[in-house]
This record gives C-alpha cells, structure tokens and sequence, in this order.
C-alpha cells in the first residue's frame, strides 16, 4: 500500500519521521510530496496512491479523477473545506480529519496574536493588558476549549456562543454561555474566531455583527479567511477607527486592510496556527494511525463524508 503524504506547508520533519513508523510497522510505503506548488505534480503524485494524508491542500474533482487507487484521504487537522466531500463520496474514497489534535497549538497562537494587539504591535507606546478584559469565544469546539482555558490564565472574562453547543456544556468550564451570536459580539472586547467555513458561515462575519462590539473592540481569526465578508470589514474599520482585526489567514483583500488600517491590523504571512512540532506530530501520526485502522480493520471513526 502506498500512503502520499501530500503537504504544500509541510509537516515538521520529526512529524514526518512519526507517521513513517506508523505506516512502515503496517507495512506500508511512505510517499512524501512536499512544497509541490503547482497542482500537476500532485495530480501526477496521487495518481498510484492507496491512502492520502493532507493539510489545507485542496482535494478537488481533479484529483479524485486522477486517484485510481484511492481509498481514503485523512486531513490532518480539523477543518476539511479544502477536500470535496461529494467527488470523495462519488470515488468510493473515505475522508477524515483528526479532530483535537492541533487545537492547542491553534489556541496558543491566539494569544500571540492578542498580546501583540493590545501591546499595540510592540511599537513602543503603552498599550493594555488582557486581564479583565472581556473575550468572546466564537464557537466553542477543541480551539474554543482551549482558548477558554488559556483566558482563564490571562485573567479574562470568558463567555461563548456555539449553534451546536449544549449550553451546559459550556457552562461547565466555567464560561458564560451566551443566547445568540449578537450577545456575544455586543457584549465582548474580544471576540475570537473558531467556526469552520461552510455554505452557512461564510461571509458571516460582516459589517453589522462586528459593529455591535464596543469601542476599542479587536476581532481575531484563527479560523478561516472565508467566513469573514472583508468588504463590510473594510468598510467597518473604515468607520470605525477604534476597531483592530488580527488574523493568522490572509484575507483576499491583504494589501488593502494593510495598506488602510496600519497599526491595527496585523496578518501571519502563511498560516501559523497549527505550525508546531507537537501539533504536527500530534495530526500526523493520528492520521497515519486512522489509514492503518482503516485500510486493515476497517474503523471508520472520525469519517466525515457518506
Ligand atoms: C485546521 O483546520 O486543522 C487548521 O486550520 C490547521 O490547518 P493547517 O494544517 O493547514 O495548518
């Protein structure tokens, strides 16, 4: 069996090393395609693999076409909007994610991009600090989780907004559960990104919800760039001169926001979110992990297509 570890960004190499133990101890060959760039050569890649282990890279009706022998692809990481559910489910071919396993990196990053925000990108003037501060957790998954719980250690106060959430759920952690998605921006100096990109949450985050938040508000994203309407936020911060967006996935409209909004605008220039040793290791070896399962006994767990 040939498993393509197929990763633009790619994995740290102590990950790489963890997931070809994993799949050498099944007896199965490791094929890695790193910083590919163009698609061709991950068409040309994928064209006798078994198995498939990706990252944000895009698994699209072209490479299904080309992937004659695949059975299933693992998205190592939680979201898996950049992988076509529907040509995987029409292939025969099984998709995952590995949930949970690089939310603390996602959830430390937040904070990197918070303390560089109130200390007013490190420019020499006095900023704020997070203790007391109101911070609003926008959906409360395994990122959610573990930004409530690092907040906790900032001294903040935590509440949270989830569709899909039981609100004893939240509540549990001693975090305030909020009744509905204005709640949560209205009442929040902070409001932080952690819903995935799908047909009802793209472009949701536009003008009218961001502008509920009080003054001085920042907004974060750690999530996606696709859920944010950048035209309403654009026209919003133009109103709005109080307001800071701090995002680690650049928006289409980068050199704009950059240009405009100086000083209270900041994006990574790749996503940095899940780049740690220990949530590459972590993603990497589970999804090596849910090939074997899958390919030898068949375990579907964590499944996400039909
Ligand atoms: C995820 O969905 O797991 C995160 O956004 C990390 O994505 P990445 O593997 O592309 O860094």
């Amino acid at each position: 069996m040939k498993v393509l570890v197929a990763t633009d960004k790619p994995f740290a190499k102590v990950a790489v090393d963890g997931i070809g133990k994993v799949l050498k101890e099944a007896g199965y060959e490791l094929v890695l395609l790193e910083k590919y760039g163009e698609k061709a050569k991950f068409v040309e890649a994928v064209a006798d693999a078994d198995a498939l282990i990706v990252r944000s890279d895009i698994v699209d009706a072209e490479i299904f076409n080309a992937a004659k022998n695949l059975k299933i692809v693992v998205r190592a990481g939680a979201g898996y909007d950049n992988i076509d559910l529907a040509e995987a489910t029409k292939h025969n071919v099984c998709v995952m994610n590995t949930p949970g396993q690089n939310s603390n990196a996602v959830a430390e990053l937040v904070f990197g991009l918070l303390v560089y925000a109130v200390r007013n990108m490190y420019n020499g003037t006095s900023g704020t600090e997070l203790k007391g501060k109101r911070l609003g957790i926008h959906a409360y998954g395994n990122v959610g989780r573990n930004v409530a719980r690092i907040a906790k250690g900032f001294g903040m106060e935590i509440s949270a907004f989830d569709a899909f959430c039981p609100k004893e759920v939240i509540e549990k952690d001693g975090v305030k559960a909020m009744g509905s998605v204005e709640e949560l921006y209205k009442n929040n100096d902070i409001v932080s990104l952690h819903i995935p990109a799908t047909a009802e949450t793209k472009n949701s985050i536009n003008h009218d919800l961001v502008n509920l938040m009080p003054k001085g508000a920042i907004l974060v994203n750690t999530a996606r760039k696709e859920v944010i309407n950048e035209d309403e936020l654009i026209k919003l911060m133009e109103e709005r001169a109080d307001l800071k967006y701090f995002t680690d996935i650049m928006p289409a409209k980068n050199d704009e926001f950059a240009s405009k909004f100086a000083g209270r605008y900041f994006s990574t220039p790749k996503k940095m979110g899940a780049q740690t040793a220990e949530a590459n290791i972590n993603a990497g070896i589970a999804a090596a992990n849910q090939i074997v399962g899958f390919l030898k006994d068949g375990c579907e767990k964590f499944r996400v297509n039909k």
